[in-house]
């Protein structure tokens, strides 16, 4: 069941310089209970977007049009008091940084009961309660002692859990998460990203995970969508995407990701550098880097269905591998 639709949306930064268009017609949509892993290089516009959805767009940024239907509701028309309501309470964020959420001033146990009755009416001692449990949700032990700690008394990897553990209080329907895990070593994050996973699985809250890196959602996301200039270049089910891409793109991100079957060989590179959103080229936004390229992509292709469930914005995609392995599967 769908929980979120966006459409064509577009947030624009009105620069000295000129318009950065950070978010240019993004759509899509996710299921209740479903991970979206959304995925590109610095400055393709993922925070963008995820700020987007919560209306924390701060000037000389501001969503110019676009729907965001949540449950039904469109967020972009609705007012500021409606999100606040919603923050925290059915839409949560967790940023690559714990300390945009964590006071440091502030024991954990105080800052934690507090957002707990921001939303929902109880005692402070049941609200206690529901804290406890989301530190030890996360994997925190001995969760009592912790709630009597300050930020600075946990490590960092800690920090980010009781971060999660914050998010995760009301049970929201959904999750932002921008690189969360992306300062913390690969155990940590193997750890945060199993146990967000199953917390999600059991509540059914849906997540939207932001990241440059694709191995860390190639395990985590049912779906992925990769973004580049702030537009979706291609989605699809996470394991088809990443076997098949069909954007030359995705394909250089993939074969740019280190494995040990090629141990040894070059680690290939997408040639290039992302362009300035105030200098974009004309036709595909990827041309310059595209090894595909031709006179057709001097028109920009919309995001369209090249296979069942796989959307992809390019005149030249692979798709010679993508239908072979549907043929086989048939
Ligand atoms: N405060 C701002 N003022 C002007 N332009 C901005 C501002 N914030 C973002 N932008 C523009 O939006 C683009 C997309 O930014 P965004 O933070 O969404 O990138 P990202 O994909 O999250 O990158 P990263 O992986 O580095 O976090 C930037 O390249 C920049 O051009
Ligand atoms: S439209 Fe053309 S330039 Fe763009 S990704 Fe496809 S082949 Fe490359
Ligand atoms: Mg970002």
């Amino acid at each position: 069941m769908t929980l979120l639709q966006v459409r064509d949306l577009a947030t624009h930064f009105f620069t000295r310089d000129g318009v950065a268009k950070a978010v240019d017609g993004v759509s899509f949509s996710l299921d209740r209970g479903e991970i979206l892993g959304l995925v590109g290089e610095s400055g393709s516009g993922k925070s963008v977007t995820g700020f987007s959805l919560i209306g924390l767009v701060d000037p000389p940024g501001k969503v110019v049009s676009g729907q965001i239907l949540f449950d039904g509701a469109d967020l972009v028309a609705a007012g500021e008091a409606t999100l606040r309501r919603l923050r925290g309470k059915r839409i949560a964020m967790i940023f690559q940084d714990p300390m945009m959420t964590l006071n440091p001033v502030l024991r954990v146990d105080t800052q934690m009961i507090e957002t707990v009755l921001a939303h929902a009416p109880m005692s402070r001692q049941a609200a206690r309660e529901r804290c406890r449990a989301a530190l030890a949700a996360v994997g925190i032990s001995s969760p009592d002692e912790r709630l009597e700690s300050y930020p600075h008394q946990f490590s960092g990897g800690m920090r980010q859990r009781v971060a999660i553990a914050i998010a995760l209080l009301h049970e929201p329907d959904l999750i932002i998460a921008d690189e969360p895990t992306t300062a913390l070593d690969v155990t940590i994050q193997a750890q945060i990203l199993s146990e967000v996973q199953a917390l999600c699985a059991r509540s059914g809250t849906a997540l939207i995970w932001i990241t440059h890196d694709l191995a860390v959602v190639s395990g985590l996301a049912d779906r992925l969508a990769v973004m580049y200039a702030g537009r979706i270049i291609e989605t699809g089910d996470t394991a088809e995407v990443i076997a098949r891409p069909l954007h030359p793109y995705t394909r250089g991100l993939i074969d740019s990701v280190p494995q040990g079957k090629r141990h040894g060989a070059p680690l290939a590179q997408i040639p290039g550098m992302t362009p300035s959103l105030l200098r974009l080229p004309e036709g595909c936004k990827f041309r310059p880097r595209c090894p595909r390229a031709d006179a057709a992509c001097l028109v920009e292709p919309a995001l369209a269905e090249l296979l069942p469930g796989r959307r992809a914005r390019c005149v030249h995609p692979y798709l010679e591998a993508a239908e072979e392995a549907l043929a086989a599967s048939c």
